[in-house]
């Protein structure tokens, strides 16, 4: 019979994070100290963050051990299964061939537990009480919420105001893992009380969010600041995901020929993708790889690759990216998780030195792409992914008209199971486009009122 499945016994989640660093030209420009504008050292970040973090951030082995309670803890869902779209290459009538690998099969239903496991971990080893945190989707702020659970660490998480309107049930999960939730801007930071004073209905951003969570971890003794994406130590967590995934295409008997991912702040993009570009930069393989952004917050394609803040409150280290300002407010379209002015680093330089392609998607084409993968797969995915879905359809009927044999494989970052209400407006023909404005940077007010 075909295979449709290529799943991993539990023995072979990986024993080791990938440290793409080690296999780079050169190192990314380190991260400047939003104050004085200097490279910043381990004693800058460790106010924020746990020392293991701060020492794999600096570390330059290509390899870096996992600790047996994570691996452990991986296995309530790890190895995630990789898939071939059977269906999906029929109804496309192509005659390429289309991977995904599911990482929506983690409880909270996303990539992100990889990180936010390892993170409560090493947080905990250090005596960590509490942390506090932004989210945007809700698939961060869930994640990081279970993974509190299971290390025993109290969780604040700030959701953006817009996806806190758009999706309750996020926020329940999240209170039944324990965490605590505020929209943002909220009135618990001095920086929400003024954004907030400024205007009542603040659509919220990640970058005011992270600007609230870096306040309230430097105003809490005992609390550390999480995030899920950006950061390398994230991209290093998520690596799991691409070394799991050479595995299961060498079961499938395929290479891949392009490599898709969308992007947010560039997680699980480089969790899929940096293992193989590290083949590539050893001599092992060659390939095409993709990153998907929204045509909404279209950092990559339309922002410029240089230092700016993390955050919107200038909270956060100075870091090289390629940004859209760290003032820029996006319009609010249903993935929530790929509304951020910036992206990371490492995923910045790999575009900047022409290793990974970027492209930009509009809303409705990426919805469109959604529920033809629904119907034709089974799985209903997260709005962010279906940015990745769309990129990858679109090489699948480009390969056709070549009459090329493309190997495709994507990752597909969650499930939209909490994301129904974006669908509900696809499937009635009321979900909008926005086409990105540099004005709306600098006029927080207008885009206020499109969120109204
Ligand atoms: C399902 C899903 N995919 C992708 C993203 C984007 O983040 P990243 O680019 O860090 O993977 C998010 C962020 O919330 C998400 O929830």
């Amino acid at each position: 019979m075909e295979r449709t499945k290529f799943m991993l016994d539990e023995e072979r989640i990986p024993r080791a994070f990938y440290n793409i660093v080690a296999d780079l030209p050169q190192p990314p420009p380190p991260p400047l100290h939003p104050g004085t504008g200097q490279p910043i050292g381990p004693q800058d970040l460790a106010p924020l963050f746990p020392m293991e973090l701060i020492k794999q951030v600096v570390s330059t082995e290509r390899e870096i051990e996992i600790p047996d309670p994570v691996r452990r803890a991986y296995g309530l869902y790890r190895p995630s299964p990789l898939l071939r779209a059977r269906r999906l290459e029929q109804v496309l009538d192509t005659p390429a061939h289309i991977y995904y690998k599911y990482e929506g099969v983690s409880p909270p239903g996303s990539h992100k537990p990889n990180t936010a496991i390892a993170q409560a971990f090493y947080a905990s080893e250090e005596g960590v009480k509490r942390f506090a945190t932004e989210t945007g989707a809700g698939q961060w702020g869930s994640a990081l919420a279970f993974a509190g659970a299971l290390f025993g660490i109290d969780v604040k998480v700030y959701m953006v105001r817009a996806s806190y309107d758009q999706k309750p049930y996020r926020r329940i999960m999240m209170e039944t893992y324990g965490a605590q939730v505020v929209a943002s801007p909220s009135p618990d930071t001095h920086y929400g009380q003024q954004l907030l004073a400024e205007n009542t209905g603040h659509p919220g951003s990640l970058g005011v969010a992270i600007s609230e969570a870096i306040e309230d971890t430097v105003t809490h003794p005992g609390t550390k600041y999480s995030l899920g994406s950006v950061f390398d130590f994230v991209l290093l967590h998520q690596t799991v995901i691409g070394q799991e995934a050479i595995e299961q295409m060498a079961m499938a008997g395929d290479e891949p020929d392009v490599i898709i991912g969308c992007v947010g702040g560039g997680s699980n993009f480089a969790g899929l993708a940096f293992p193989f570009i590290g083949r590539q930069l050893r001599g092992e393989g060659r390939y095409r790889v993709i990153a998907v952004e929204p045509e909404a917050a279209p950092s990559l394609t339309k922002g410029r690759y240089e230092y700016d803040f993390g955050d919107t409150g200038q909270m956060a280290p100075l870091i090289k990216m390629h940004t859209l300002g760290h003032d820029f407010v996006p319009p609010p379209i249903h993935a929530g998780g790929l509304r951020y002015h910036g992206m990371a680093p490492l995923v910045s330089k790999l575009v900047d030195d022409g290793l990974v392609e970027a492209r930009a998607v509009h809303q409705r084409a990426t919805f469109d792409a959604g529920v033809q993968f629904a119907r034709a797969e089974g799985i209903v995915p997260a709005p962010e992914s279906n940015h990745a879905i769309r990129v990858a359809i679109d090489e699948a009927l480009s390969a056709k008209t070549a009459g090329e044999r493309r190997v495709i494989l994507f990752n597909l970052s969650g499930h939209g199971h909490f994301d129904l209400a974006a669908y509900e407006s696809y499937l009635a023909g009321s979900l909008e486009d926005f086409n990105y404005q540099p004005k709306q940077a600098a006029d927080r007010k207008e885009v206020a009122e499109i969120a109204a």
